[in-house]
């Protein structure tokens, strides 16, 4: 079942409509870099980052679930990828400090209560120069299942959550039909904040 709901992702994410080639494009990860993906589900973009980053980069797929991350794993297995690390997200993210470039949310912002505050905790992962990366459901049109069940945040909503938190928007991209998609750096702390 867990599996199936897996597959399931990865066949939404990679689907045309969801324009996945465009996301890669436009986040510009590069050899040797490392990226956090925070709910990971099926693995999708997890695999396709390992594969941009290569043998010296490294991805962490981060999930609750502990299935999808099994299943992960057993996908960059098959692709012989040996950078991709599976983490399953308790309590306290466990992480490297300062070790990474991006963090990539897709789809997952919805399931997260104090936005805020859990973004902030995110921040001490992050190089300096390091980005977080947030593409979340609009609203759906009613009688759609996301219409009656909302898991969306409206863009406005997650851009005063993360100036709050304490980043800056970097860009506003709108060329998911479903999702917004906005990129955000560290506020500077001062002397190597
Ligand atoms: C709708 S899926 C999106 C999966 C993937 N990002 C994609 O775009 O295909 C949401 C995922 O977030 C995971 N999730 C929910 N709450 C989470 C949390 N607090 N930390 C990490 N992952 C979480 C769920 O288990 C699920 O795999």
């Amino acid at each position: 079942m867990e599996d199936l709901k897996a597959k399931m992702f990865n066949k939404k994410a990679s689907g045309p409509r969801n324009k996945p080639d465009q996301i890669i494009e436009a986040i510009g990860l590069k050899q040797e870099q490392t990226i956090a993906d925070i709910g990971a589900g099926g693995g999708y973009f997890s695999l396709r980052f390992a594969e941009i980053v290569g043998e010296k980069g490294k991805v962490y797929a981060i999930d609750t679930n502990p299935k999808f991350l099994e299943s992960i794993k057993n996908s960059a297995k098959e692709k012989r990828l040996t950078n991709l690390v599976p983490v399953l997200a308790e309590e306290r993210l466990n992480l490297p400090e300062k070790s990474l470039d991006f963090i990539f949310m897709r789809n997952v912002t919805h399931h997260i209560s104090n936005r805020a505050e859990y973004f902030k905790s995110l921040k001490r992962f992050l190089k300096p120069n390091g980005r977080i990366i947030i593409i979340e459901y609009k609203k759906g049109k009613s009688f759609t299942f996301r219409g009656m069940f909302g898991h969306d945040v409206p863009k406005e909503v997650i851009k005063q959550e993360m100036e709050e938190a304490g980043y800056l928007l970097e860009k506003e991209l709108d060329f998911l039909p479903e999702q917004h998609f906005t990129i955000y750096s560290k506020q500077s702390e001062g002397f190597g904040g």
